[in-house]
Order: C-alpha cells, then sequence, then structure tokens
C-alpha cells in the first residue's frame, strides 16, 4: 500500500524570455530546445539527483505541434540526457499549462506513486502564434455555447471592463506600470537572475546569450501608455501596456517527496498544501483566478487573509484588479507581485505557471514571517488555476 507524502517544491528555474517574432531572441530557437535547456539547467542545479530517479517529466504547451508536438515530456527528457528508462508526456491547459503540469504530478507523489519529477512548461508564441492552426466545433458558435469573443484573449479583457466599470483604463495602465518598475527594481536587487539558466540564441547579427527578459520596458509612464493603440476594439482599455505581451520562454521545476528529498539532501523551497481548477463563462475568462482561489483556500482550511505573498499570473492588467476588487486588496497591495510580473516578464502560455511558483519560492526565503503563498492564473475559455503554498522557512512549517 503506498503512503502519502508531503509534495516539495525543491527547485524551480526558467530560460530568460524572449519577445514573440522575428525580432526575438529566439526566432531561430526551437521550442523544444528551450524545454530541454531548463531540464538540463535543473538537474545541473541538483548534482546529488541520480538522472535515473526521475520517475516522470510533465511538460506542458498550448499548441502540441510542430517544434512543441510529439509528447514533449518524453521528447525533451530524452534530448536533455535522461536515461531513456525516464517516461514523459505534454499536458495542455493553455495558459495553465504549466501549473496543471505541477498539480498533476505532484498528485502522483502525494498518492506514493512517484518520488521525483519534473514539471514544466514551454511557448514558443513567435512559431505558433495563438489560435493558429486550431479548428474550434462550429457548434460554440452556432449553438451560442460561447459568445465569439471568448475565442480572444483580449475581447476578454475587454469584456471585464465593461462588466466592471470601476475597472478603468487609468487603473489598469497604472498597474502595468507598476509591474515595469517592479520588475525593473527586482533585477537592480538581483532577484530575478538566480533562477535564470542563460541560453544561447543566434539571429541575423549573429550569437548572443539571453541573460535577462527581453520585453522589459522600465521607461513605462502614465502618458507614454495613455497614447498608445486598443487593438482589440476602437476607443477600449486594453493596450500593448496594460496586457502581457506575445512571448517565447520555458520553464521546469524539480518536485520531490519528503522521503526522496531527504535521501537525496534536497532542501524543499516550498511544500504544496492544496490547489484548485474552476470554470467560469469564457467571454469574461480573467475572473477565473476568483472562484479557483475560492475552491485552492477551502481545500486547504485558509481564508485569504492566512495568504502572505500572491504570485497573480498579469495576462492583463484588468484581470489581476477583478481579482483584488474581489477579495477587497488594494491595487498596489504589498503582498502582490512583489517583483513585478507578466506585463514586464512576459506571458509564454504554459510556461508561465512555474515562473509564479519559482518566483514565490525565492520570497519565500526573503520572508520567513509569511507562512502561506498562493499562485494563481487565469486560462482560456473561461478558467481560473490556484495552489497554496507553504514557506518551510516558517517557524510553525511542519508543526
Ligand atoms: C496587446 C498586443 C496585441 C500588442 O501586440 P503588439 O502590437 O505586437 O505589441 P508591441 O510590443 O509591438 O507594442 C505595440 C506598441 O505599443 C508600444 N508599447 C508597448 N508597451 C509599451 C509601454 N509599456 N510603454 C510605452 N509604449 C509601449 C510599443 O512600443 C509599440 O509601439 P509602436 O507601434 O510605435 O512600435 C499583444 O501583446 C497581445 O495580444 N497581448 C495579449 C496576449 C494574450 O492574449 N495572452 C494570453 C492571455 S490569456
Amino acid at each position: 500500500m503506498a503512503e502519502t507524502t508531503d509534495v516539495l517544491f525543491v527547485d524551480g528555474v526558467r530560460t530568460p524570455f524572449g519577445r514573440a517574432g522575428d525580432k526575438g531572441i529566439y526566432w531561430n530557437t526551437r521550442a523544444d530546445d528551450l524545454a530541454v535547456k531548463t531540464i538540463v539547467g535543473l538537474l545541473e542545479r541538483n548534482p546529488s539527483l541520480p538522472k535515473e530517479r526521475v520517475d516522470d517529466v510533465a511538460i506542458a504547451a498550448t499548441t502540441q505541434q510542430g517544434d512543441q508536438g510529439l509528447t514533449l515530456g518524453r521528447t525533451a527528457a530524452i534530448l536533455a540526457g535522461l536515461p531513456t528508462t525516464v517516461p514523459g508526456f505534454a499536458i495542455d491547459r493553455m495558459c495553465a499549462g504549466g501549473m496543471t503540469a505541477v498539480t498533476t504530478t505532484g498528485s502522483g507523489i502525494a498518492f506514493g506513486q512517484y518520488d521525483v519529477v519534473i514539471a514544466g512548461g514551454v511557448e514558443h508564441m513567435g512559431h505558433h502564434p495563438m489560435g493558429q492552426g486550431v479548428d474550434p466545433n462550429p457548434r460554440f458558435l452556432t449553438e451560442k455555447l460561447v459568445d465569439p469573443a471568448a475565442l480572444n484573449m483580449g475581447n476578454t479583457a475587454e469584456r471585464l471592463h465593461d462588466r466592471f466599470p470601476d475597472l478603468t483604463k487609468e487603473r489598469s495602465d497604472r498597474f502595468g506600470m507598476r509591474s515595469q518598475q517592479k520588475v525593473a527594481a527586482a533585477y537592480a536587487e538581483g532577484n530575478i537572475q538566480s533562477d535564470l539558466i542563460p541560453v544561447s540564441y543566434r539571429t541575423e547579427t549573429g550569437w548572443g546569450l539571453a541573460t535577462e527578459d527581453q520585453g522589459m520596458r522600465p521607461e513605462t509612464t502614465m502618458e507614454g501608455l495613455a497614447a498608445l493603440k486598443t487593438p482589440f476594439r476602437p476607443h477600449g482599455r486594453v493596450t500593448a501596456g496594460n496586457a502581457s505581451p506575445l512571448t517565447d520562454g520555458a520553464t521546469a521545476a524539480l518536485l520531490t517527496s519528503s522521503r526522496a528529498a531527504k535521501e537525496f539532501g534536497l532542501s524543499p523551497k516550498m511544500r504544496m498544501v492544496s490547489f484548485g481548477f474552476a470554470g467560469v463563462e469564457p467571454e469574461v475568462m480573467g475572473i477565473g483566478p476568483i472562484p479557483s482561489t475560492e475552491r485552492a483556500l477551502k481545500n486547504a482550511g485558509l481564508s485569504i487573509d492566512d495568504i502572505g505573498l500572491f504570485e497573480l499570473n498579469e495576462a492583463f492588467a484588468v484581470q489581476v484588479l477583478s481579482f483584488l476588487d474581489h477579495f477587497g486588496m488594494d491595487d498596489d497591495d504589498p503582498r502582490v507581485n512583489l517583483w513585478g510580473g507578466a506585463i514586464a516578464i512576459g506571458h509564454p502560455l504554459a510556461a508561465s505557471g512555474v515562473r509564479l511558483m519559482t518566483q514565490l519560492a525565492r520570497q519565500f526565503e526573503q520572508h520567513p514571517e509569511v507562512r502561506y503563498g498562493l499562485t494563481a492564473m487565469c486560462v482560456g475559455l473561461g478558467q481560473g488555476g490556484s495552489v497554496v503554498w507553504e514557506n518551510p522557512h516558517h517557524a510553525k512549517y511542519g508543526k
């Protein structure tokens, strides 16, 4: 009979994120090679772990074709030099793919079926523009199962502005500007770099080495943001300055049972406490993290006030603001996105969930007074995903 065990987040890494498109640093780099880089980096950072002891590799991508096809977890594991005895699989829950890779394999650990897993995600939005090649079932529209607007994420963000008039463009712009400023400050303090795996890349002008995110705009001002076009609707409120940019990048995390962590001398950076996924109306998908967080908190027996640090994916400023309003939190709540977020760093869809976790894990080290943290994100077609984590540096950990 398998024993249940704690699920430990031992380590998390990512590639620097690049801008999608032919001006992006990874335009000539394969998506699967980005995933491979993160797995190799993760294993190099944890040399006491024998590679053959990895029980499974789950890598998420939203578009699973071309250089993101062929069952990524398996192909990336082989390419990363893991023994052929180590299995792997691909996973998809659009933006929450990487998060779902973590919760799914983490559940396998909790149930005693795995000791060590690698879970992550990759999205090369330059090679795989959102929605390209998809063939939605016509019933979605003919039977009015979803509003046509729900198929375009920017439109769903505009719908949130419509639904909640208090969520003004000015608030979204300010949130976007603050994200840029916080990321710049986090880089200046060296908070982000320690979990980046440098990636060499080739452009028309030669080789380069990526050591930081390409899309940051630290010089952002409110005046500059006010002048931007609203690409999703004439006189709309969503712009390139208050939305996450199209991004290429990959992430990977190492999760173990408490037994395996002890065996290999690995220290946990976080313990998984609970998780929740939830569905909402697809045309306002950005509110998805509200019910998923309520579910995750209920599963943990905690309330929102127990959460001391929040890593919320900034798909769009307006959807983070809708979360903050719902829970009665300020736009600039000091517990939320300490080091900025996806508006400045980028959001390579399926990769982002593990970026949130990696950053929360680092913040836990710096904040031993915080016991619980939350990672949460919205998901296309109307979903949210949330995971509650415990800080091993807190005095009450394990008590
Ligand atoms: C919003 C979006 C359409 C913008 O795409 P884009 O036009 O290619 O974006 P760009 O980076 O070229 O920015 C557009 C313009 O805004 C400017 N800009 C962007 N951010 C800025 C900032 N913070 N400050 C000032 N100017 C800024 C750019 O310089 C550019 O100016 P230009 O047209 O004079 O060159 C795209 O980023 C998008 O679709 N984002 C959402 C992605 C998404 O849906 N993800 C899934 C979430 S669920």
